[in-house]
């Protein structure tokens, strides 16, 4: 069986591509998806336009990268799942309830504004996420808002002082949702104890076992650092986060049509929600496959085999 040819058209100097050619309203062949797989290892965030994809083929598409996180855990805290399947996440800002763009005061919409903050998806779990498939079901109206916005985490890493780089080197970071809540939403959470719930511990260095690359697994969940002083952590912590949102390292994808479909690899992006006018306002109907990490290093320091998740309605 012939392979479709990949076109693939970098977005950005150091990361991203846009990837035309592939049908996804056929079934992927496990060659094709070992050619997608190579973009995917090598620009870290890949778009794909217009695929047509079902809840059902999306999810089934997304297995070839490993095996799927669900929402169980959010369930379980409280929130209502909208969607059919628990494998997938709900990014948008539906009122599960009505149907209807929620109110901004409504759960769907605060759970998801930790998203507007650099983060990569799931760090917060035992085992972190490995690649996150987001598909577009409806959009706001165009010059509205709602693009997604990447960070380069490997190129950040690489242009990174050698002493900085040996002082961070042994570092751990320990990853909270309550934590990245918390920053979007201080008042909303402010009775909220982070101390005193669960975190889940991964290296602040990383290399990224797909491309050979190290980078810098650092995102708005990460609440401190262990092997130096909180003080040094927080001096540390500012320091990263400025030099990685810089805008050399930022790349932003607009969302063009339903069905579009946007695949990054966790471990070696960033990513943000970037927001917009449209909020409170237009629907933004956004379903997210997730994939636990299958890497040597899923479970950080958090014991082999753990897998306990973390949840919030
Ligand atoms: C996500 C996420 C950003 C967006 O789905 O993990 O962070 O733009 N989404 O919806
Ligand atoms: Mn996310």
């Amino acid at each position: 069986m012939a392979i479709q040819s990949l076109q693939v058209t970098p977005l950005h100097p150091t990361f991203g591509a846009e990837v035309a050619g592939v049908d996804f309203t056929q079934p992927i062949s496990p060659e094709l998806y070992a050619e997608i797989r190579k973009v995917v290892d090598k620009y870290g965030v890949v778009v794909f336009r217009n695929t047509q994809l079902t809840d059902e083929a999306h999810i089934e598409f997304s297995r070839y990268f490993g095996d799927l996180d669900d929402v169980t855990p959010y369930q379980q805290a409280g929130r209502i799942h909208r969607l059919k399947y628990k494998e997938l996440f709900d990014a948008g800002n539906i009122d599960p309830k009505t149907g209807d763009v929620a109110a901004m005061t409504d759960a769907t919409v605060i759970g998801n504004k930790g998203n507007a903050l650099f983060h990569v998806d799931s760090s917060f779990n035992a085992r972190r996420a490995g690649h996150s498939l987001l598909v577009a079901h409806v959009l706001p109206p165009p010059g509205t808002g709602g693009a997604t916005e990447y960070g380069d985490s490997r190129t950040a890493y690489d242009d990174l002082p050698q002493d900085l780089k040996d002082r961070i080197e042994p570092l751990v970071g320990n990853h909270s949702l309550f934590h990245s809540r918390k920053t979007a939403m201080p008042e909303y959470f402010k009775d909220l104890d982070v101390e005193s719930l669960p975190m889940s511990k991964h290296k602040l260095v990383q290399t990224h076992e797909a491309s050979g690359r190290k980078n810098l697994y650092i995102a708005s969940y990460i609440h401190h650092l262990d092997g130096v002083s909180r003080e040094e952590s927080d001096e540390l912590l500012a320091q990263l986060r400025e030099h990685i949102h810089k805008p050399k390292y930022r790349l932003t994808i607009p969302w063009e049509q339903p069905t579009d479909m946007i695949i990054w690899d966790n471990t070696c992006v960033l990513h943000r929600a970037t927001g917009g006018s449209y909020e409170g306002k237009f629907p933004r109907d956004m379903r997210r496959t997730t994939v636990k990490d299958m890497s040597s290093t899923r479970y950080g320091l958090n014991g082999e085999g753990a897998d306990w998740r973390v949840g919030m309605p």
